[in-house]
């Protein structure tokens, strides 16, 4: 199990630290091999995708990556910011396939802005298109047009990419409760009618599977008034950018919120749903437990070892219910601890 860890920057290594420390007392054998992205490779080397990265990235089975970006390099060229080396990184390795889960565990019902029975239970799954739409879509930039800037970008989707991440929806919906909602904006965008379309088409493949569509706008306020009607949403990759921050405070805490990014073989990169928060790096405060638990998601899609998944996630729940709290996450009467204790309260529990 050849994994490429990808500190990254900000609380990017102090997360890790703690991820790496949980990998190693498993009972397996990885070989992990470490190396930079985003701004810490700006730093050393210009390039937030350096080449040595992306070989080692290459060549592993799996990537594990903190975090990147601060307002260190917010002012640098835009092929130079830290972000383009984490959508080059998806794009390099086809990394399609975006699973962000977001669940409300029982003990931080009360960490959520949301009413405690709105949330309770909730247990969602964004399935977020990652290489294509806007984000990547050609013609783009700033130019001067007719004596004025002109600010322009392109949405697209070719009915195949839609295809392909339709289809690792409906299989995520078959392993859950068998409801999938698609969200577009078909009333007003053409590249998302031809998403409804295609989901459209799918559908009676997955006969045991319920499709149901959504405009995005609507998708945003159903998941603040009434979050439990969803399973599975799949989503384009700008909708799905949005939505998943959104469904992440439902359950509390971005700091909680794995993810996952596979190609078509299950080769994955695995990170936590948050950012670098670089308003709180270096303190050893931050949670570390959205990237414990993206080691977790790693362990059952690429290794297929659902066992040892689990027997973290178990962990995780033990070190909750035994009232371990970051900052982000407490309540009072909670025991507050730091990214460090919060890593060692998992591996007691493992
Ligand atoms: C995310 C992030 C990234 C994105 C940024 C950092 C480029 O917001 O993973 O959701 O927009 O995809
Ligand atoms: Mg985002």
């Amino acid at each position: 199990m050849k994994i490429c860890v990808l500190p990254g920057d900000g609380i990017g290594p102090e997360i890790m630290a703690e991820a790496v420390r949980v990998l190693q007392a498993l009972d397996l054998k990885f070989e992990l091999e470490e190396a930079l992205l985003g701004g810490a490779a700006v730093d050393a080397s210009g390039d937030p995708y350096p080449e040595a990265t992306r070989k080692l990235a290459r060549a592993a089975d799996a990537v594990l990556l903190g975090a990147v970006g601060g307002p260190k390099w917010d002012s640098l060229p835009r092929e130079q910011r830290p972000e383009r080396g984490l959508l080059g990184i998806r794009k390099d390795l086809g990394l399609f396939a975006n699973l962000r889960p977001a669940i409300l565990y029982p003990e931080l019902a009360n960490a959520s802005t949301l009413k405690p029975e709105i949330v309770a239970g909730l247990d969602i799954l964004i399935v977020r298109e990652l290489t294509g739409d806007i984000y990547f879509g050609q013609p783009r930039g700033i130019e001067n047009r007719n004596g004025e800037r002109y600010g322009f970008n392109t949405m697209h989707y070719t009915e195949s990419e839609i295809r392909r991440i339709g289809r690792v929806a409906f299989e995520a919906a078959r392993k859950r409760n068998k409801r999938l909602c698609s969200v577009d904006k078909m009333n007003v965008l053409e590249t998302t009618q031809l998403w409804r379309d295609v989901m459209t088409e799918l559908a009676p493949e997955y006969p045991d599977v319920e499709l149901s569509h959504m405009l995005v706008d609507n998708a945003a306020m159903q998941l603040v008034r009434a979050p439990k009607q969803f399973d599975v949403m799949v989503t384009g990759n700008m909708f799905g950018d949005i939505l998943s921050d959104e469904a992440s405070m439902l359950t509390g805490s971005i700091g909680m919120l794995p993810s996952a990014s596979l190609d078509a073989n299950n080769k994955g990169l695995y990170e936590p749903s948050h950012g670098s928060a670089p308003d709180i790096a270096g303190k050893g405060v931050a949670n570390p437990l959205a990237t414990i638990l993206s080691a977790a998601m790693m362990l059952r899609y690429t290794f297929n070892r659902e066992d040892a998944a689990s027997r973290i996630e178990d962990a995780v729940k033990k070190v909750l219910a035994q009232g371990y709290r970051t900052g982000d996450i407490f309540e009072p009467g909670a025991t507050k601890v730091g990214t460090k204790q919060m890593g060692d309260a998992v591996l007691a529990a493992l």
